[in-house]
């Protein structure tokens, strides 16, 4: 295989991968790689896959095979992320277009993987090391005024659907002064939005400069005090993880955003024990309340599974109460997908397929009438964006609120720029409004 001097970086999945996938990009142009231009082949493809729900490795499969040229000739293509993790050598013996299988915790050994590759070999590496692979990352470049920063991987929750606790490891936390250097880092570079990424991002711990050991919210603490960072988020989290403090920052860090993405994933407590979710639908909603309590304007997000084994129209009931007891601003949802080596792969009361369908549609109904009537309730407001594109239109630029949402407006502010504006319609996916001021504070 001849030397690749261009590379595609492909990702799939969530948020996690497409800072993965970033990352090895930029270790790809520290190998002296050259990002392909769109539409054009590359030397070196990178699928970044994810392993969450069915046919994942099915997809990843029939994606490598597309990689073949008309010519018949074909990239080196190097498979990552999940499915690459679950799949291990299995993957190569499947298609021998995969030149290289590279795991979530071993992506910084990609260039060597990639030389490896370049003498014949077909090099396979799903290590989880005990050192972390960031601190074989080079430094963070050019990067948009929203910026991502994984601060935690993992999960050791085992809820019994889920892959997780399998592809990405054991929960670890990526030291404090690692990422506060990563942070300001990527402020210096133009960042002024920071969302925290993590599997089980409220799980994470560390020791700050004093020697004092504490959790997420002692990280937004020290973040807020990073002149020309504006907004800090983050996500995902799991309702057991979230403590006193990271509830009382809500109220008293500005910086830190009225938005939390805590997913439930079913409303039936008979449900969520057997995805040993370690919550009930009242502890919950407990728990909501007090960010409430804190944060009156507090957007909430979610993740919902329909369809789990032995999941009743009764229970798929108490999901739809939960979603209008919560009213969330936005949510994800999915049809359950049996996953092999999970729990909930070998439980009994698989739910027929059309009322999985059924159901998933009665729940997307019910949540898009929820973030429209949230929408809604910000006209009339006056708020902050943070441009982060261009409208459709000529002249409009679209920027995100404080919640999430995104607002078009009329503007010749360029990427970056913070506007005050009047919020003056509501669309199920976004809202419209007029700019009042611009460079405003949050
Ligand atoms: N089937 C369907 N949805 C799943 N999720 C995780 N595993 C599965 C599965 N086996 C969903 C959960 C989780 C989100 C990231 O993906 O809702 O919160
Ligand atoms: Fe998966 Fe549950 Fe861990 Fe989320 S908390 S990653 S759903 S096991």
């Amino acid at each position: 295989m001849t030397d690749p001097k261009t590379f595609r970086i492909k990702s799939f999945g969530c948020q996690m991968n497409v800072y993965d996938g970033e990352r090895m990009a930029e270790l790809m142009a520290k190998q002296g790689l050259t990002a392909a231009p769109e539409g054009e082949d590359a030397d070196l493809v990178v699928l970044n896959t994810c392993h969450i729900r069915e046919k994942a490795a099915e997809k990843a499969y029939s994606d490598v095979g597309r990689l073949k040229r008309e010519d018949g000739s074909r990239p080196m293509v190097a498979l990552a992320g999940c499915v690459a993790q679950a799949e291990g050598a299995e993957a190569q013996r499947r298609s021998d277009m995969i030149d290289i299988v590279v795991g979530p915790q071993a992506y910084h050994r990609l260039p060597d993987l990639v030389a490896e590759a370049q003498k014949g070999k077909r090099p396979v590496d799903t290590d989880m090391p005990a050192i972390s692979k960031f601190d074989a990352m080079p430094a963070r470049k050019t990067v948009g005024p929203s910026a991502f920063l994984t601060v935690q991987e993992g999960c050791d929750k085992f809820c019994t659907y889920c892959v997780v606790p399998y592809t990405r490891g054991a929960e670890i936390s990526r030291p404090w002064g690692d990422i506060v250097n990563e942070a300001l880092s990527l402020v210096e570079r133009g960042a002024r939005e920071i969302t925290l990424l993590g599997q089980n991002v409220s799980a994470w711990s560390g020791i700050d400069e004093k020697g004092r050991e504490g959790g997420l919210e002692l990280l937004v603490r020290r973040l807020a005090k990073i002149d020309g960072l504006e907004r800090i988020r983050y996500t995902t989290s799991h309702p057991a993880d979230m403590d006193e403090g990271l509830i009382a920052a809500h109220s008293e860090v500005e910086k830190l955003m009225p938005y939390l993405h805590l997913p439930v994933q079913a409303g039936s407590d008979r449900i969520l024990k057997a995805m040993n979710r370690s919550h009930t639908a009242e502890s919950y909603l407990k728990l909501l309340d007090r960010f409430r309590a804190a944060r009156p304007d507090m957007a909430i997000s979610g993740d919902f599974i329909v369809g789990f084994p032995g999941e009743t129209e009764e229970d798929f009931q108490e999901t739809l109460a939960i979603v209008d007891a919560v009213g969330y601003a936005s949510a994800y949802s999915f049809k359950y997908s049996a996953r092999p080596g999970t729990p909930a792969a070998e439980m009994e009361g698989a739910v027929d397929a059309h009322v999985m369908d059924d159901r998933l549609q009665r729940l997307q109904a019910r949540l898009s009438a929820h973030s429209l009537a949230f929408n809604r309730s910000k006209v009339g407001e006056t708020m902050s964006i943070l441009i982060d594109r261009k409208g459709k239109r000529p002249g409009q630029m679209i920027g995100k609120s404080p919640w999430l949402q995104s607002v078009f407006a009329e503007t010749d502010a360029p990427i970056g720029t913070m506007l005050e504006v009047e919020i003056l319609e509501a669309l199920p996916n976004s809202l419209g409004g007029r700019v009042l001021r611009q460079e405003v504070a949050a």
